[in-house]
């Protein structure tokens, strides 16, 4: 099974595709994560790509698609979360098949009450919310027991430019995938587990 998981920032990509994971067992791919981490060790990459990340820019597609595609290379089970962002990354992918794409739909002014109140582990992969979605344990991952902490491109400034590249770019690979029909929207207001729900549902109708 080959999903892309797309919405706007803050909508729920990473807290549905970590759930996918553990329940279907697929890869997670997530071009941020990976993009971070890349940030984090300094490599030459990281140094390249960095402004763009803390500035709510798309890193130039020569890094971020070749990473994707190597990263899913002769596997037919995974999950694409916040990849593609572009008209020209979704046209980059076309030989990959996608089964699906999920579309969590949710209002800007709900995505920002999320995202001021987010919480990440120290390396970035497990999500919490201080009000929505809490650790067991106050500001510890309860997979890894790192501190949680507040994600760089977390603040007002540049939500709002995140904000601005999702309608500008991302708008656009989201028409692509309607078009071809296999898009579904999916009601991402809702609390965590009644959007579980719901992605739930779309992977069994697939499954039938
Ligand atoms: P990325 O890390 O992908 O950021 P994003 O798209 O802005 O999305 P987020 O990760 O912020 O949100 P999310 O949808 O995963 O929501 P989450 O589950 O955490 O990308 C960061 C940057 O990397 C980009 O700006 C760009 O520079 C670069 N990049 C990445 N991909 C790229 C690409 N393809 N091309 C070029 N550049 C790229 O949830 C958010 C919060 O809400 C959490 O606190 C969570 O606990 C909570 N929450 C989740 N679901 C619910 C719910 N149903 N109700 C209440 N709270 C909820
Ligand atoms: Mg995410």
């Amino acid at each position: 099974m080959k999903l892309i998981i797309m919405g706007p920032p803050g909508s729920g990509k990473g807290t549905v595709s970590e759930r996918l994971e553990k329940e279907f067992n697929l890869l997670h791919v997530s071009p941020g994560e990976l993009l971070r981490e890349e940030v984090a060790k300094g490599t030459t990459i990281g140094k390249e790509i960095k402004r763009f990340i803390e500035s709510g820019e798309l890193v130039p597609d020569k890094f971020v698609a070749e990473m994707v595609k190597l990263e899913v290379k002769g596997k037919d089970n995974y999950i694409l979360d916040g990849f593609p962002r572009s008209l020209g990354q979704a046209k980059s992918i076309e030989e990959l098949k996608i089964d699906k794409v999920i579309y969590l739909d949710v209002s800007e002014d709900e995505v920002i009450k999320r995202l001021a109140g987010r919480r990440v582990c120290e390396r970035g992969t497990h999500g919490y919310h201080i009000t929505f979605l809490k650790p067991k344990k106050e500001g510890i991952c309860d997979v890894d027991g790192s501190k949680l902490v507040q994600r760089k491109d977390d603040n007002p400034r540049v939500i709002k430019q995140r904000f601005k590249v999702f309608h500008e770019q991302t708008e656009a690979a989201r028409k692509f995938y309607e078009k071809k029909k296999i898009l579904v929207k999916v009601d991402a207001s809702k609390e965590p587990e009644k959007v579980w729900e719901l992605v739930n549902k779309v992977i069994k109708e697939m499954k039938k």
